[in-house]
């Protein structure tokens, strides 16, 4: 099993290189021949540099097999019924040139407990990566670095079917087995290409800060569509939510705005943590490279800092308020922590927005320092607000409102506006750092994580006080000022 996914990787070799031009032809495109020719020359420039060479191919075989040679003696020593396979875009011939990790998964029958798997895989991986230190996803499991090759050592259940799994990991193995069966060396090719190219557009990677296309969702994409161009072609014209079901489960719906049903678990949808952002941005950039193709979009965007005589400008010429909450970043993993400044954010502009505080738009950012960053149309407040009363005439309710505001000295009225009682009421918050320096905050939807750091320590910075953020969030600012597709 080990052996033939290992090959499975090799197999893309060097003679279809030159091969990227010639097959996008008659693929129902409508181009004119001058546009084809573009695009496949910028393709065949894309593949000069993803495609890893034979020697690169040669030395990730060697390290993969030695490993999964190592891991199957330890592996079988503590379980005799034990297998290792090798998964991941380096099983499969997919991996982008230099961007290499070896995943070892060690399968254990389905009898074995779990804290005894969790313990024979740590021994596994011990075994096998030496200098490997433990990381904790669902399980623990051994990473480590061999030679230039990040790789992790994974322990996992063998299972008849994918839909039996206990953790995420378990399903690996099928999805690995599902696309061996599907990838020629050309689709391989074109997966390579595809994920540079979501790469380029900052939409790759299923993690919770991109929150993107993960390479498996990419594999099943270039292979449901055929290509790398006939999925721009595709997605250029999708209309979401979009269904693909590669395998025809055709049972669950999903409320997501891409929905890619797992061939080999028809309860999941593989594209779920695609963010309604990245699945209109491939959109955007596909119509974008389709009508003129260019090296530009596969480049990651690389900001420069803002200097602080740039972000000026913007405020000067904006005329919004920034306001920022700054805090040291809570120790966590990202996967962790970006979820947690989301809904942190969410929260801060709510509680701002109910007060009357307008937000005009937010982003949050994270290094050594978190920040909640808030642009707002409308900063500060008159020393009264309004509040409404029900309608004279709904008897009960309208004499409750009357009673209770006829003698409060600090309210105007209650008067009579339309069919209803009216007061004017002092405003707790006349400005918008006022209610961010008040505990008040401590009242909206923070992420726990957040909510400690904030209990710890924070700081309220106002309009060009924004500007000390510049040192360590430069990029981030730019980015937020030059905002693009
Ligand atoms: P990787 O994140 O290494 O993805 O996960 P990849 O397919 O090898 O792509 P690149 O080239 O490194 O970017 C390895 C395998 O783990 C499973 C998939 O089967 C994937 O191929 N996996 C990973 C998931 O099922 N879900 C995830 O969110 C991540
Ligand atoms: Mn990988």
């Amino acid at each position: 099993m080990s052996d033939e996914d290992a090959d499975a990787g090799a197999g893309v070799d060097a003679g279809d290189r030159d091969a990227g031009g010639t097959r996008n032809e008659g693929n129902g495109s409508d181009s004119s021949d001058a546009a084809s020719d573009e695009f496949n020359s910028v393709v065949a420039t894309v593949r000069d540099r993803v495609d890893p060479d034979e020697d690169e191919r040669e030395r990730l075989r060697a390290v993969a097999d030695r490993l999964t040679t190592r891991a199957e003696e330890a592996a079988t020593e503590l379980c005799d019924d034990a297998d290792v396979i090798q998964v991941g875009s380096t099983a499969r011939g997919t991996w982008i040139s230099g961007d290499r990790d070896i995943d070892v998964f060690v399968r254990f029958p389905l009898e074995l407990d779990r804290e005894t798997l969790e313990s024979h895989g740590l021994e596994v991986g011990h075994t096998t990566l030496p200098d490997g230190h433990e990381e904790y996803a669902e399980h623990p499991y051994v990473k480590g670095t061999v030679e230039g090759f990040d790789v992790d050592v994974v322990p996992c259940f063998r299972l008849e079917s994918a839909t039996e799994i206990r953790s995420a990991v378990d399903r690996t193995p099928f999805h690995t087995e599902y696309l061996r069966q599907r990838l020629d060396d050309e689709l391989a090719a074109d997966v390579r290409v595809t994920k540079q190219f979501l790469k380029g557009i900052g939409a790759y990677g299923s993690d919770l800060r991109t929150r993107g296309f993960s390479g498996y969702l990419t594999e099943l994409l270039v292979c449901e569509y055929g290509g790398f161009r006939p999925l721009l072609e595709a997605a250029a014209d999708w209309q979401p939510p979009v269904e693909l079901d590669p395998e025809d489960h055709g049972r669950e719906t999903f409320a997501d705005p891409l929905i890619v049903i797992d061939p080999t678990d028809p309860d999941r949808n593989v594209a779920a943590v695609c963010s309604p952002e990245n699945v209109a941005r491939l959109q955007h950039y596909a119509r974008a490279f389709l009508e003129e193709p260019a090296l530009e979009y596969v480049e990651p965007a690389d900001p420069k800092p803002l200097p602080k005589t740039e972000l000026r400008e913007h405020l000067e010429r904006r005329q919004t308020t920034p306001v920022a909450i700054r805090f040291d970043a809570p120790d966590l993993v990202e996967d962790q922590l970006y979820p947690q400044l989301q809904k942190s954010l969410d929260g801060i502009t709510q509680g701002l927005d109910d007060r009357g505080f307008d937000v005009f738009r937010a982003a949050a950012f994270a290094d050594e320092t978190a920040v909640v960053f808030v642009e707002l149309a409308v900063a500060e407040r008159p020393a009264v607000e309004r509040h409404d009363g029900p309608p004279v005439h709904v008897q009960d309710h309208a004499e409750g409102f009357y009673n209770a505001y006829a003698d409060d000295p600090d309210a105007y009225g209650p008067f009579i506006d339309g069919d209803r009682y009216v007061t004017e009421r002092e405003r707790e918050f006349t400005s918008a750092r006022e209610f961010l320096e008040s505990q008040r905050l401590f009242d909206v939807g923070l992420g726990a994580h957040v909510q400690t750091a904030l209990e710890s320590d924070y700081e309220v910075l106002v309009g060009d006080e924004i500007t000390v953020l510049l040192e360590e969030f430069g990029r981030e600012l730019r980015t937020y000022f030059e905002p693009r597709p």
